[in-house]
């Protein structure tokens, strides 16, 4: 698989260097090479995918990149920190049926990741799932000590043998999106292409700043993701340039198409990379995981 991998990078950065080919970010097309493959497994980095606007990609993003990354021999575990649980039905897995989820996690000291996690169907990535018990653990954490520290702590009790950790949001800045910022090393800002995007994120880089402040210095803003990019619509081709003046090369190179493939492979609990192998938003979430590692967000 890696070596098909390989061989298929090193053909579109080849292509796209020689042709002189402009992204639509405006930079040229130039392909990121593949990971080496890692001697041994941990100390895992954690990215939070965030954004409080509804529907912007976080959970497809989470899914995908974490199997992306996994393909590349990565060991990945998805946190799902979003108490809808879109994230674990889109890996197949029925949080409603699980006694143990995050929740537990937070909420009994006692419970350590072992406990909780599950295993999925992709080789190399596991799930802490959720379900709307998640809901009430933002209102108990309230009354708590260091309530914005409970997702730090739970993660410590077991994420050393993977190398990346995903958590996937829920749309809103509360105390568990505060949680999944004050635990991570980066994130990761889905922004769907369309007119209104940007309203909001500057109270997003507010919320980070923030938590930089009091609470995690070391977050880094590792990039902004554009989703749902339509080339045919002038309309996305000027929110990605309003997003370039804007922000620069935070901005992730990589840019994820809109396709109906992205839904049907939710419906079917798996990610495109295993539901339409070959399809260009597979390969995509491929190039997104190869732009991660060489911006040195991920082993
Ligand atoms: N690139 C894409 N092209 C087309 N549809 C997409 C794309 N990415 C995601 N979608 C679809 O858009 C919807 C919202 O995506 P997703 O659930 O990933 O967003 P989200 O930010 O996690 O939403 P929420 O804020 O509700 O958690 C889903 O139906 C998903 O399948
Ligand atoms: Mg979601």
């Amino acid at each position: 698989m890696t070596n098909d991998l390989q061989a298929r990078g090193a053909q579109v950065g080849q292509q796209g260097a020689q042709k002189g080919l402009l992204g639509p970010t405006g930079r040229p097309l130039v392909d990121f090479p593949v990971p080496p493959a890692l001697s041994g497994h941990g100390p895992a980095r954690i990215i939070a995918m965030c954004n409080q606007k509804g529907g912007v990609g976080k959970t497809t993003t989470t899914i995908n990149l974490g199997a992306a990354l996994a393909e590349y021999g990565r060991k990945v575990l998805l946190v799902d920190f979003d108490p809808q649980g879109a994230l674990s039905v889109g890996l197949g897995v029925n949080p409603h049926e699980l006694q143990h989820t995050v929740y537990t996690l937070l909420m009994d000291r006692r419970a350590t990741v072992p406990d909780v996690v599950v295993p999925t169907r992709l080789p190399g990535v596991d799930i802490l799932p959720a379900n709307i018990d998640l809901s009430a653990a933002e209102v108990q954490l309230v009354g708590e000590v260091a309530r914005e520290q409970a997702l730090v702590r739970a993660l410590r009790s077991g994420t050393d043998d993977y190398d990346v950790v995903l958590v996937d949001c829920q749309p809103s800045l509360g105390l568990l999106t505060v949680n999944a910022l004050t635990a991570a090393h980066g994130v990761v800002i889905p922004l769907e292409c369309e007119f209104f995007a940007l309203r909001g994120v500057a109270l997003l880089v507010e919320t980070i700043e923030k938590v930089q402040d009091r609470l995690n210095p070391a977050l880094a803003v590792d990039g902004i993701l554009a989703t749902m990019y339509d080339a045919r619509t002038l309309h996305s081709r000027e929110v990605i340039a309003r997003v370039v003046e804007a922000f620069g090369s935070t901005l992730f190179d990589t840019v994820i198409g809109r396709t109906v493939k992205f839904p049907d492979a939710s419906v079917a609990g798996e990610p495109i990379t295993t539901y339409a192998p070959e399809h260009s938003g597979a390969e995509s979430y491929r190039r997104l995981a190869r732009e991660l590692v060489a911006r040195g967000a991920a082993a």
